[in-house]
Order: C-alpha cells, then sequence, then structure tokens
C-alpha cells in the first residue's frame, strides 16, 4: 500500500537537520570554513530531481558544496540499476574513494539510490567497500537526515534499504540544479514489469502525487522565475489511476497548462501502450505542452515485445505514432531501443530496424541488453553471439544517425525560438540552447543570455545538434 510520508514524520527530520546544522555552526565557528559537499548522480532524470533533494537537505544541514572529492566533507552517490555498466562505474569511483578516505579518514561516504535498493549489492558493499559510511535505498530518501545524523555521531555502517512498495514525502527541502527549467515528479514506482528491467523492484509500486500538490509545486517555480517544467514518472500516462481524485494524465496536463509564468511544459516517460488519442488531443489543444514526444519502443519484433511484457505490437506502436504526427505535423519524436534482448535473433532486429525507418525518429537512446538479476529475462538464453549483438547495434546506430541529420538537415535557414542553458559543453566558445521540441542549438553569444528566450537562425545541422546565430534584432523577445 502506498504511504504518505506524514509531517510529524518530516518534522522529525527536519530536527535532525537541525542538529546537524548546529554541529556545523559549531565547526565553522571553531575554524572559520565550512563543511563541503560532493553529489553525484548516476542514472535517470528522476534520480537527478532525487539529487535535488539530497542537496536541498544538504544545504539545509549548513554544507556548501564542492566538485573535488580530495575537500568533500560528505560524498553522497546516487546510483542507478538499469544496466550493469551504471553499476560497475560506481564500484570504480567507490575504489578511487577507498586511497581518498585513507587520508581523510573523517569523511562520510553514502551511497544511495536504485542500484543500493537490491539486497544482493547492499551485502557486496558491506563485505568488500567497508568504508562506505552510509547506504540508503530509494523508499529512505526522506530519512536522509536521520541517517546522516547517526552517522555523524559515531555509528558504523548506517544501513536502511528497506524493502516496501515505497512512500510519498512532500514538503523535503530541495536545491534546484538550473533556474530556469525544473523536473516535477507527478508519481514514483513502476507497475509495468518489462521483462528485462529491474525498475519496479528497486523503485516500488506505481503511486501519484495529488494534483494540487503538483500544481502547487509549478506555481511556486514559476513565482521564482521557472519557465520550463518536466513531468517526470516512469510511466506517466497512468498517473492519477491510484488517486481518490478523479484524474487522468491529460486532466492534470491541461491545469499545468493554465499556471501563468510557465511557457513549456514537458513529461517523461510515456508508455505505448497507455498513450492514446486523448494525451495526443491534449498535446494539440495545450499550447504550452512542446511538440516533442519521449516513446520508448524498445523493439520491433512482436515476439520480443511479447517476451519483454511490453503489451502493445509493432503495427500498434506504428499507428499511434502516425496518428500522433498527423494530428502534430512537426512533432519531434524520440525513444529508446535495446539491442540483443536474449530472444531476439536478427530477423527480428530487422523489425526494429524497419520502426526506425518507417517513424524516423529525431533521436533515440539505444542500448545493449544488460541482464539484471532477479528479472524474468535473466533466466533466458540468449539466440545471438555477443559479436552479432554489437554488429546490430552499429547498424543501429549508422540507420539512426543518417535519419538524425536528415531530420536537423530540415532546420538550416530557418528562424527557431531557443531557451539559453548556457555555455557549450562541447564548445566553450559558443552558447548552448534548446528548442522547444529539446534540440540543441550551439550559437556564438554571450553568457548573459543565459535563461533568455532568443531567436536564432540556424545555420548548420550536425547529427546531434545544430549551429546558429542569433537572429538579427529579434534577441530576448
Ligand atoms: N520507464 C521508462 C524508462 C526506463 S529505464 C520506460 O518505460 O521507458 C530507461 C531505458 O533503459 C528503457 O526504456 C530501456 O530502453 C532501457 N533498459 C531498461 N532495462 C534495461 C536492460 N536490462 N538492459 C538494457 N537496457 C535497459
Ligand atoms: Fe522499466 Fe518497463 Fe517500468 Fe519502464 S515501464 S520502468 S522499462 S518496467
Ligand atoms: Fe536508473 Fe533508477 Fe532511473 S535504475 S534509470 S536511476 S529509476
Amino acid at each position: 500500500m502506498t504511504q504518505t510520508v506524514g509531517k510529524d514524520e518530516i518534522e522529525k527530520q527536519r530536527s535532525f537537520v537541525y542538529k546537524i546544522k548546529q554541529l556545523n555552526s559549531n565547526y565553522s565557528a571553531r575554524t572559520g570554513a565550512k563543511h563541503l559537499a560532493l553529489t553525484e548522480t548516476y542514472g535517470c532524470q528522476q534520480n537527478e530531481n532525487d539529487t535535488e533533494r539530497i542537496r536541498g537537505i544538504l544545504s539545509e544541514c549548513g554544507y556548501g558544496f564542492t566538485d573535488d572529492p580530495y575537500k568533500a566533507d560528505v560524498i553522497v552517490y546516487n546510483t542507478c540499476a538499469v544496466r550493469e555498466n551504471a553499476e560497475q562505474k560506481v564500484f570504480g569511483r567507490l575504489g578511487i574513494l577507498k586511497h581518498i578516505k585513507e587520508s581523510r579518514p573523517n569523511m562520510t561516504i553514502c551511497l544511495c539510490g536504485c542500484m543500493v535498493q537490491q539486497e544482493h549489492i547492499t551485502e557486496k558493499i558491506k563485505s568488500k567497500y567497508r568504508h562506505v559510511d552510509v547506504v540508503f535505498g530509494t523508499h529512505a530518501l526522506w530519512r536522509f537526515p536521520e541517517l546522516l545524523y547517526q552517522s555523524l555521531s559515531g555509528k558504523k555502517e548506517v544501513v536502511d534499504i528497506e524493502d516496501c512498495d515505497g512512500y510519498i514525502a512532500e514538503g523535503m527541502p530541495v536545491m534546484r540544479s538550473s533556474a530556469d527549467k525544473a523536473w516535477v515528479s507527478i508519481m514514483y514506482g513502476c507497475n509495468n514489469f518489462c521483462s528485462y528491467c529491474i525498475v519496479p523492484y528497486v523503485r516500488g509500486r506505481e503511486r501519484s502525487r495529488k494534483s494540487e500538490n503538483i500544481l502547487n509545486e509549478i506555481k511556486d517555480l514559476a513565482a521564482h522565475g521557472v519557465t520550463e517544467i518536466t513531468l517526470l514518472g516512469q510511466n506517466v500516462n497512468s498517473y492519477g489511476r491510484d488517486l481518490d481524485e478523479n484524474i487522468d494524465f491529460s486532466d492534470l496536463l491541461k491545469m499545468v497548462n493554465d499556471i501563468d509564468g510557465i511557457k513549456r511544459i514537458h513529461f517523461v516517460t510515456s508508455h505505448p501502450k497507455d498513450f492514446g488519442d486523448k494525451l495526443i488531443e491534449t498535446m494539440a489543444s495545450c499550447d504550452k505542452v512542446c511538440h516533442q514526444l519521449h516513446l520508448p519502443f524498445q523493439a520491433g519484433s512482436d515476439r520480443v515485445l511479447a517476451d519483454m511484457n511490453r503489451r502493445y505490437t509493432k503495427a500498434e506502436y506504428l499507428d499511434k505514432t502516425a496518428r500522433l504526427k498527423k494530428r502534430i505535423p512537426d512533432i519531434a519524436l524520440s525513444t529508446d531501443v535495446i539491442v540483443g534482448f536474449p530472444t531476439e535473433t536478427n530477423e527480428d532486429f530487422k523489425e526494429t530496424l524497419d520502426v526506425l525507418r518507417k517513424v524516423e525518429f529525431d533521436n533515440i537512446f539505444s542500448f545493449i541488453y544488460s541482464r539484471r538479476e532477479g528479472t524474468p529475462a535473466a533466466k533466458l538464453d540468449f539466440a545471438l553471439s555477443e559479436d552479432e549483438i554489437h554488429q546490430n547495434f552499429n547498424e543501429l546506430l549508422e540507420v539512426q544517425n543518417e535519419i538524425s541529420l536528415k531530420k536537423n538537415k530540415a532546420y538550416e535557414g530557418k528562424t527557431v525560438e531557443i531557451l539559453v542553458d548556457g555555455p557549450s559543453k562541447t564548445d566553450k566558445n559558443m552558447m548552448s540552447g534548446r528548442m522547444e521540441n529539446t534540440k540543441i542549438v550551439n550559437f556564438p553569444g554571450s553568457e548573459e543570455l543565459t535563461g533568455k528566450y532568443i531567436k536564432v537562425k540556424i545555420t548548420e545541422a550536425h547529427t546531434w545538434s545544430l549551429n546558429g546565430e542569433l537572429a538579427h534584432g529579434e534577441e530576448n523577445v
């Protein structure tokens, strides 16, 4: 059963925040310096959003922030379990931290998130990574102040990986990573149990936040200057099914669309089985809902889709995307694809390529299947060798790169509006922003444009991004 964390519990956590703050201000009074915290996030936007809560707590506890592990007094790694490489990265980092901690034994190392919600991982950490001080799973996030305080007070091996359906905790502090854009979780957990996926096991059952709490959060963000929001959930299309309110995702979207100050609304992730005409109509009629949709199809073969427990067919997927494109012709589509699901043959894989060619996604996120302990697919034998899977993966990228470039080329010469993010990550001399359909545009300009909506003329298309220049006389619209 879904449990909402009571106000008294949140208050109790606030009292631990206060106690840590006392410790930190005593330290500052003594030394004139501030204790510093470092956070690092692996995984999806849900995790990014959770890290913003962790940083909110740390900030209220009186910590400053650093990116340098040699300077950090508290380190929090918020982990992901979706594929093996995400876990390997964390183990690699923990190896490095072991050396750092030898020279700085007072530092507190915390590990949280999806990866440690798995018992076999927590056991491994307890036995082989003994320099980790605090381990807490996704369901214990709101208890972080208490767990950190226990560790700071000298308790060894603080572990909280309660196995449950999950909570909803309202009213926790949050420190946003951007002043202009914000993620807003509308629901947590997943009930879909796709046969390859660990998420339902580590994130608990689907539970929706009350619309009032979501809307108040967004109104508050808008009042503080945020103009772009992304509604988050593993399957936003099932929003509201577990609530007493009579509301679905389309209804919520309309309410968010009515909030003054918000200019762009995105949402992830939609599940094809639950995506339908009502939402297409809502997307078309709500002026702030961006013309962009992330709709993972995972595989093109009906047999593989059935083995994946996805509950739609290739034809249904193609039909839904065709209807969407007809109603919203400038829609930009993205998707997730898994290559090398155990039962996938080369024939099956051709069906995946066929979906790419028919739908013409603007971009895709492609993954080689990774075996996840405890999921049904983990028991299956592989139809293809590792080499064959890698060949297919490369072919998939080639086919998609051509499509992405073609779609981007269509923007050459056009003037588009972008929200400026800041200096480009790939070219320090350029600024970078995003169109409403999330396409990245790099352009020469000053840093002062950060957070502004400006018009740029697209000069050159690349596979992953566009180049542009400020449209003459039209900046700062
Ligand atoms: N709830 C979202 C996202 C889940 S995780 C959804 O349903 O689409 C993001 C992506 O990771 C998935 O869409 C899938 O493509 C990929 N993924 C999940 N488990 C995986 C696994 N075991 N191996 C490889 N990719 C996986
Ligand atoms: Fe995983 Fe499927 Fe749930 Fe997405 S819908 S999180 S892929 S189980
Ligand atoms: Fe990873 Fe957890 Fe997200 S497993 S993808 S961080 S829900």
